[in-house]
This record gives C-alpha cells, structure tokens and sequence, in this order.
C-alpha cells in the first residue's frame, strides 16, 4: 500500500514494463493555456480522446472477451440444454475480483438469448445479491423482475410475509412458463441462506415452469456456511476463473484503448504499467481499466498530451488512498483508536511502536475519550487485523526484559488515514488534540522499542 516510483518497478522478466527515466525538461507538459479557465475547464473534449469513453466505463462490456474462451465456452455447455427446453444443472462460478465473471455471464448471456425459440422459451432473471439486504428482498426483486415482463401483474410490495412472496413468485414464473434462469451476482453477499433455500427447491412447487440457478461468488468456501441440501443443489457444476496475469490484462487494455484514444495519446509505456500493478492486486482486469481511465484523467486535468508513466503511477495512489479509507471506515470503534495511536505515534517519532507502548497510548486515549479500554488479548488480536488488512506492519522481535514482543509501523499515509479515521464522531475529539499539539496522549517509554514493553 505505500506509494510508488515509477522508476521502482521491479523488474519482471519479459512483462516488466520498461523503466523510465522521470521526464526530463525537454518532456515538460505544456503551461496552461492562456484562453478563458473557465472555457478550459469546460472544454467539450480533451485531446487525449478520438472517441466515447464507454470503453473505460466499468459497465461496459466488450463485444469479445479476451483470454476467456475456455470459460464461456464451459458456461455455455452447462447452460445450453435451457435452448431445448431442459433444465440445465446449478452452476457455481468462482473467482477473484475483477477476473471477468460477471463479463462472461453477461456474454453467455446474449449469446443464449439470440438462440432462443419461441418452442422453448427462456427467460434471465439475474440480481446482484450485493443489494438485497434480506431474504425477502430477493424473492421481491425476482418476482419484480418477472412482473416487467409480464404486462398487467402487480409488484410484489415490501410488508407480505416470505411465504406470500415465494408464492406470487412461482406463480408468476408459471405465468412466463419456459426455463428460468436465475443468476445471483456475488451470492457470498447474501444476508441469510433462507431464500436460497426456497430458490433450490423451487421445482417442485412451478407447475409450468422450471428454473435453474447460476451463482457467482469471490469466496470459494462460501457454500460451506450452506445447508448440505441447499449446497449439492447449488453447486451442481461449478467452474473456478484463474486471476489474469499481466500479458492478458495488456491485451484486455489494448483493445480498449484502440477504442478510446488517439494514436500518439498513451506512452508505450502506460498499458504495460496499468497490467502491472493489477497483475500484482489479483490480476484484476476492473483495477487495471480504472488505473488507465485515472491516469488518463490526471493527464487531462494538467493538460497533459500524453499519458505517461508517472501519472499511473499518481492514479495507483490514489485509487490506494480511497481504498485505504474506505478500509479505515468498516473498522471496530476501538481498533480504529488502536490504529490511530499507532500512526499519529509513527507520524511524531517516525519509527514503530511495541505492542507494551501502544496498548499505554490506547489506555490513555480512553481515558481522555471516557471509553472503557478493553483488554490486551483483544488488542492484540486487533493488531493481526490490522496487519491482514494491510494498515500496518507488526513485526515480532526478540529483546529486552519481557522477551518477545512486536514492533507496530504504520503501511498507510499517515495524514490521510488519520483524517479518515477522526470522521468517527467518537475519533473527533482526538483531531484537536493532534491540531493543536497536545502530546500528552503518547507517553511512549522510550525510543528504544525493547524497552518497557509487554509481550504482544
Ligand atoms: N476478458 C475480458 N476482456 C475484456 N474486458 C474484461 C475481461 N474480463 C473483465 N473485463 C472487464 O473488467 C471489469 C471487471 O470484470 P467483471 O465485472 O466481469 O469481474 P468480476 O469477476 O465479476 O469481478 P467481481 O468479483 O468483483 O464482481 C469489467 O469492466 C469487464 O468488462
Ligand atoms: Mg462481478
């Protein structure tokens, strides 16, 4: 998570993208124009781009998906008895962020669809589990989703029990009749496994209709929180997509790019840097194409004619820092104070503090706060959290009287983690207190990191 170089990339045999001098003066941008700024600002097109900037949307898919052969052609083997009016097996698809699934889905998807007969109907009913909080809300939304196209029924309101819910919903995929094929978009985010249930065995409730299920999930363990009867329905037939690594995730950019920008508009360099940094987060073809659209908008914003280097490396920290923050907010009350002691001590002393130190800063920020501290196990637990997330490091060393003990240095930018942090109301009181200089919070013991500590 720390900020980048351009210049230390290290080097990656043949897909390493090449290293770069910084820019010399000769390669300074432009000054501003001279005309109106606020005609600047409004200006209807930079001169980075020849076309829409669709191509760089994350929406939008791309009329071939490269280096994805193999898994549609295997979505498509599970789905295609649905064309012949059978049921085709549950599928369940896995993989990382960013590795194309819901692409592929989306793609199978219209392939199928322009094969549908009239004598074997089939109908898409796809919801991203992400925004159902409840079982009820994804019976609601797919039986909303049949109602739009069934002219004349009613939505199914929020109130009714589950049951009537499930109910209107087999009656209304009797009404649309044919082969349903229910796709759950990041099912691992499903609040509860109830209607999961219910979807399983639905077939013996549809008189008309039959459906069949398509999962996605990041989490490959995720079936085993799943009943066992809900677990062997679901995952009839499951394929795993592999991360892209950095020649496919060029390839994926370079299409993209031929679409989007003019000819001389993007260093050689630039692709092969995006595919870089997203072949070391997962190899996650969504970061690459947002480090590319940010690179190119930093550009645009300075004026820049051509998308260089250094402005994906500005675009990597960025996209890091709101990462990092979004991060920051989903922590507990008392492991973001832990996390803030840890870094506004890093920030004065500029080296770690022991786990024995951070625990008396943590104490003594509670007592400023009137918050009850809780115990050390539970910080120290709190620490490896922090760790696996990546805000901090926490070394384990041997030394001074108490023996074992870790060392905790902060991963993350301090001021803005800092200020991410002082957003919690609870947090808020500590922004004056680091305003104006009252340093009496940090009573660390020393500057040696051995000394006073209790084993962490
Ligand atoms: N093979 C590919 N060719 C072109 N674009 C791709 C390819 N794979 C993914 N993309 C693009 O990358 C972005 C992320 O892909 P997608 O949303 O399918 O990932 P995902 O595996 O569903 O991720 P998540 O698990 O986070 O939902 C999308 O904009 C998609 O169009
Ligand atoms: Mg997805």
């Amino acid at each position: 998570m720390e900020t980048n170089d351009p210049s230390e990339i290290p080097p990656n045999g043949l897909t390493s993208p090449s290293q770069k001098e910084a820019p010399g003066p000769e390669h300074r941008e432009p000054p501003p124009s001279e005309a109106d700024p606020i005609d600047e600002i409004l200006r209807p097109r930079s001169t980075l781009y020849k076309g829409s900037l669709e191509p760089l949307q994350e929406h939008y898919v791309p009329p071939r998906l490269l280096h994805r052969d193999e898994e549609i052609r295997r979505v498509l083997m599970v789905l295609r008895p649905a064309l012949q009016g059978e049921i085709p097996s549950t599928l369940l698809m896995y993989g990382k962020v960013g590795t194309g699934k819901t692409a592929v889905v989306t793609q199978v998807q219209k392939e199928l669809s322009r094969r549908v007969t009239l004598e074997h109907p089939v109908t898409f009913l796809g919801v991203n589990c992400a925004n159902v909080d409840r079982n009820y809300a994804l019976l609601q939304s797919l039986g909303n989703g049949l109602v739009e196209l069934l002219p004349g029924e009613e939505t199914i309101p929020t109130g009714w029990s589950q049951d009537r819910a499930y109910r209107t919903l087999c009656s209304l995929a009797d009404k649309r009749g044919g082969i349903l094929l229910i796709i759950l978009d990041e099912i691992d985010k499903l609040a509860g496994t109830e209607a999961l249930y219910l979807l399983a065995q639905m077939n013996r409730d549809l008189k008309r209709a039959r459906v069949s299920m398509v999962g996605i999930s990041n989490d490959l363990k995720f079936t085993e929180h799943l009943d066992a009867r809900v677990r062997s329905r679901l995952s009839q037939e499951s394929i795993i997509f592999p991360p892209y690594n950095q020649a496919q995730l060029r390839d994926i950019l370079k299409e993209r790019a031929k679409e989007v920008f003019q000819e001389e508009a993007l260093d050689p360099d630039v692709l092969d840097r995006c595919a870089f940094y997203a072949s070391q987060e997962n190899g996650d073809a969504r970061r690459a194409l947002a480090l590319l659209r940010l690179a190119a908008q930093i550009t645009d914003r300075s004026h820049g004619q051509q998308v260089r280097a250094e402005h994906v490396v500005q675009a990597k920290n960025t996209l890091e820092l709101d990462l990092i923050v979004e991060c920051v907010k989903t922590l507990a009350p008392h492991c973001k104070m832990l996390l803030w002691v840890v870094i506004s001590g890093y920030e004065r002393r500029r080296a770690g503090v022991t786990m024995g130190e951070a625990v008396k800063s943590y104490e003594s920020v509670c007592h400023q706060l009137g918050i009850s501290p809780l115990v050390a196990r539970t910080l120290a637990d709190y620490v490896s959290e922090l760790e696996t997330l990546g805000l901090v490091h926490a070394e384990i060393f041997s030394g001074g009287r108490r023996g074992r003990t870790r060392l905790i240095t902060s991963a993350v930018p301090s001021h803005e983690t800092l200020r991410a942090l002082e957003e919690d109301p609870l947090l808020r009181p500590l922004s004056q207190q680091r305003t104006y200089g009252q340093t009496s919070l940090f009573r660390f013991d020393g500057q040696n990191p051995g000394r006073g500590a209790s084993p962490g």
